[in-house]
């Protein structure tokens, strides 16, 4: 097969978005609809991808970075003229040139791939991506002559009563061989019902060249559908969601209410582990096997081992070993690094900190910038002084220590392995090893206190 370019049309405003973002930035399951398209692209083998920017070009290109070519489309004048601007890239380029949308989050690799495989196989000049919709209202319909073969596509705007009748419409994704393409595009006009130059006129000039053009059927008309509004957006949410639940399902994990339950495409979850609702699992999340994740809890960018119960509780840029309890009502910020066989519960904040082995944060306390061994008991309501003001600075507790209730920790300083430090006591020099540390007022009591009051 040729070589395949993919152009990825992404340079109108979104007008119906309402917003300030360009369209094709706003976010489907954790990523901007563009990064779905590059990937889908990039599946069905496209070893280049050029992005036309226009609307919001500069925020546009700062996403896409280096992850494809980008030419910019200063007015826009229609998707056949955003096409044009390719042209320069692609001077000397023989292969095919597969035309996508950037508004398309739901485009699957494998389905573009085989489309690209019949476009090559059937040696078209150019191939349409076309589905059947019961109300194919807003979209290009496919029109073909008496031997079925196709004569042109014709915008809503400019079709007759018959041909609006059609219920083949163009996905606006298309495979076209790039000599016939650039060709017939230089030929195209703008007299038409939006005063544009379409694409889809493209299909016309080819036909009427006697250019072999194919039409291929979408296995599933929900993969190539196109976002213009927000309602549409959370339809493609809900899309991909239901898609990606019913993968980690097929995989063997439980998802106890998959309607309620959020995970991004590329969180990677062990067997057996059980999702409960009103859970969101983002990023590069990472669950192992045997896992109880939820119900309420937000992990984002949070690596587990197998084992682990997390509930009611926010993590991100986080890490646990196996074997780990988190929640209810636990925030885990970044940095945070918790050994095997950690609890940490019950309204405690734990940042960019260590935890050892069978290390208990059971109850109200805040964990900054702390490095803590293992078997360390953290009573209720401790605190790590970590911020003067100026600067932070950690606290090191080490192995077996045990640290009574209420108890601060004025950072740096280091509690030694196997000390204690009493109930009520701040701490700002260190503890020695094996030591018993009290540092608070003596109780005084004073006596027949309530007579003498009275
Ligand atoms: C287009 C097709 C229509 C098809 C539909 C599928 C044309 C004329 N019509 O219509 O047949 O059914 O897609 O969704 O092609 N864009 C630019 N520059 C422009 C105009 C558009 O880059 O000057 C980009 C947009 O950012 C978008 C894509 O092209 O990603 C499609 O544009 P849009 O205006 O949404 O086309 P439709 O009217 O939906
Ligand atoms: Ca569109």
């Amino acid at each position: 097969m040729t070589e395949l370019v993919a152009v990825i049309l992404a340079a109108g405003k979104g007008t119906r978005m309402k917003s300030e973002l360009p369209k094709v930035l706003h976010e489907v399951a954790g990523q901007p609809m563009i990064a779905h398209v590059m990937d889908a692209a990039e599946m069905a083998g496209a070893n280049r991808k050029i992005v036309i920017v226009g609307f919001g070009a500069a925020k546009v290109s700062v996403f896409i970075g280096e992850r494809a070519e980008l030419a910019e489309q200063k007015e826009q004048l229609g998707t056949g003229h955003a096409l044009m601007q390719a042209r320069p890239l692609l001077e000397s380029f023989q292969g095919t040139v597969m035309v996508l949308c950037g508004d398309t989050p739901l485009l699957e690799g494998k389905e573009l791939r085989r489309f690209y495989e019949h476009h090559a196989e059937s040696k078209n000049a150019a191939t349409i991506l076309t589905a059947l919709l019961e109300d194919a209202t807003g979209y290009g319909r496919v029109v073909r002559d008496q031997d079925n073969q196709v004569e042109k596509i014709v915008e809503q705007k400019d079709a007759s009563i018959k041909e609006l009748a059609i219920n083949e419409i163009n996905t606006g994704i298309y495979c076209f061989e790039a000599k016939e393409l650039f060709e017939a595009l230089a030929t195209i006009d703008c007299n038409n019902a939006q005063g544009e130059y379409y694409l889809t006129d493209v299909i016309a000039k080819l036909a009427a060249k006697g250019a072999k053009i194919g039409a291929v059927l979408a296995a599933d008309a929900d993969t190539v559908m196109g976002i213009n509004s927000r309602v549409q957006l959370a339809q493609a949410e809900k899309l991909i969601k239901s898609r990606v639940n019913t993968h980690f399902m097929q995989e063997g994990v439980t998802i106890i209410d998959p309607d309620n339950t959020y995970i991004h495409p590329s969180v990677i979850i062990g067997r057996d582990t059980i999702i409960y609702p009103g859970t969101l699992l983002e990023g590069n999340t990472v669950i192992g096997e045997n896992c109880c994740i939820g119900p309420h809890t937000r992990l984002s960018n949070v690596k587990a081992g197998n084992n682990c119960c997390v509930q009611f509780s926010y993590g991100h840029d986080a890490a646990c070993g196996n074997n780990v309890t988190v929640g209810p009502y636990v925030h885990l910020r970044p940095g945070t690094r918790l050994a095997d066989n950690v609890k940490v519960g019950n309204f405690v904040e734990v940042k960019n900190s260590w935890v050892g082995v069978g290390s208990k944060l059971p109850h109200l306390s805040y964990i900054g910038d702390a490095d803590i061994g293992d078997n360390v008991n953290i009573g209720c309501g401790c605190i790590t002084v970590n911020y003067d003001g100026k600067k932070k600075s950690r606290t090191t507790i080490e192995d077996n220590a045990f640290v009574g209730c209420n108890s601060n920790l004025i950072a740096p300083v280091t509690v030694g392995a196997d000390s204690y430090v009493a109930a009520g006591s701040t701490i700002s020099k260190d503890v020695p090893e094996g030591s018993l540390a009290v540092a608070r007022a003596k109780q005084k009591n004073i006596d027949n206190w309530k007579k003498l009051t009275d």
